[in-house]
């Protein structure tokens, strides 16, 4: 049903926004001043800008851009409006820039901002059918979506950051046999991707409109791709994933926050590039994205379900999502979140990648409070990931939802899995 003013609920809508104002802090608060600078990732601005990013971004799109309210400090607002994606560290040196503003500087401005969203939280009409940015709330659920997706951006980011620049958080780690992984057979039949307009409260424009394919019969390895399964294709000269390094002849994955024995259990992380030669040297292939949806959506009665457990809200229970944890689990620690298939670990783990190249569905319109959040990346060179990483907010989770990077992009907690032609 589509979304009316009375639906858009004040208080939860602040709550939301001030929660993930919280979160932020405490992922800042990972950080230490000296490493505050710095660029983990050449191919990302330093974390600096992302403590502006996330204020001007919501400032600018429920204030400035929605309800045409006046700047609080242009200059600011120019700077941190928007991330940058180069496909070179070379393309990434012509936007590098050393001139960032003070952290007193950037947590000032980032407190006005908060301020202004608050208040427009509190009393703005934030569903108003004739301003675009607002039909459907969207500008204030853009708001409320985009801070979760950086916390995973940042997480990644600090992932690559020198330990000795970053306050680690303990976690336990279960590394345990690994389970076969047998090929399932999956029935040919429909998958829906995407999501007609009127169907979600709220979705990015890369989501709609809805897409129904058939597709035919195939089959798709129950588990994601282990460490251990990938360790033989390294030993036969395979390329070693980037989350690992050896130290005194033993292979060990550098985790979040600490380095462990490699857990041969837990889902490899790999680029496109890399789990596409994984599959080209085990005879098999990377799934379609219309095939990660009939493997995780449909059952083999003929329905579709919004997830690959059925209609349940998604928790921990059915995934290791929802920043519980940090690194990733055993692949069959979440029996409950199995496909009607019985194929594990879909959603959460870890994104999955898929063979298909990021573009719009028939129907696609660049939505009116951010025309650049995917129609930028529609240049054949991004590939679509499904699913969920540890550190994937639960609010994100939801079947039409799509994720893209890079085929070389490494820093991504995204595994894969193969399937075959029946
Ligand atoms: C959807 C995760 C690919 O991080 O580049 C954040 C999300 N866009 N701010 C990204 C995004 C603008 C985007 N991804
Ligand atoms: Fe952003």
């Amino acid at each position: 049903m589509p979304l009316t003013s009375s639906a858009l609920d004040r208080q939860a809508l602040s709550h939301r926004y001030r929660r993930n104002r919280e979160v932020s802090a405490q992922v800042f608060a990972l950080i230490d001043p000296a490493g505050f600078a710095q660029r983990p990732i050449p191919l990302r601005h330093p974390f600096i800008f992302y403590e502006g990013h996330l204020p001007a971004f919501s400032f600018l799109t429920i204030n400035h851009r929605a309800l045409r309210e006046p700047h609080i400090d242009e200059r600011l607002e120019r700077l941190f409006e928007r991330g940058i994606d180069p496909a070179s560290e070379q393309a990434a040196q012509q936007l590098a820039r050393d001139d960032w503003p003070s952290r007193e500087v950037v947590q000032a401005f980032g407190r006005a901002c908060d301020e202004r969203v608050l208040a427009a939280l509190a009393t703005a009409q934030l569903d108003n059918a004739d301003v675009p940015q607002l039909a459907g709330g969207q500008a204030v659920f853009a708001v409320l979506e985009h801070e979760p997706m950086h916390h995973e951006t940042l997480l990644y980011i600090i992932h690559q950051l020198d330990p000795a620049h970053k306050a680690p958080i303990t976690q336990h780690h279960r590394d345990g046999a690994q389970p076969a992984n047998d090929l399932v057979d999956v029935d040919a039949g429909m998958a829906t991707l995407g999501a007609a307009r009127n169907e979600i409260a709220f979705g990015w424009d890369n989501e709609f409109e809805r897409d129904t394919r058939h597709v035919p019969a195939f089959a798709m390895q129950r588990f994601p791709v282990t460490n251990g399964a990938f360790l033989r294709f390294v030993e036969d000269g395979g390329t070693p994933p980037p989350f690992w390094l050896e130290r005194d002849g033993e292979w060990r994955l550098r985790g979040v926050f600490e380095e462990l024995p490699l857990p041969k259990s837990w889902p490899v992380y790999a680029s496109h590039d890399l789990a596409q030669a994984y599959a080209q040297w085990a005879g098999l292939r990377l799934p379609s994205e219309a095939q990660f949806h009939r493997a995780a959506y449909a059952t083999p009665a003929g329905t579709e379900r919004p997830h690959p457990w059925g209609d349940e809200a998604p928790s921990y229970r059915h995934g290791n999502f929802g920043m519980v944890r940090f690194d990733p689990e055993p692949v069959d620690a979440h029996p409950a979140g199995a496909s009607a298939w019985g194929i594990a670990d879909l959603v959460g783990n870890g994104w999955e990648w898929t063979s298909s190249v990021f573009a719009p569905f028939r129907g696609f319109e660049p939505m009116a409070s951010y025309p650049q959040y995917s129609a930028d990346f529609f240049d054949g060179k991004h590939y679509v990931m499904k699913g969920a990483s540890p550190v994937t907010a639960v609010e994100l989770i939801r079947r039409s939802f799509r994720n893209w990077f890079y085929a070389g992009y490494p820093y991504m907690y995204a595994k894969f899995r193969c399937v075959a032609v029946r």
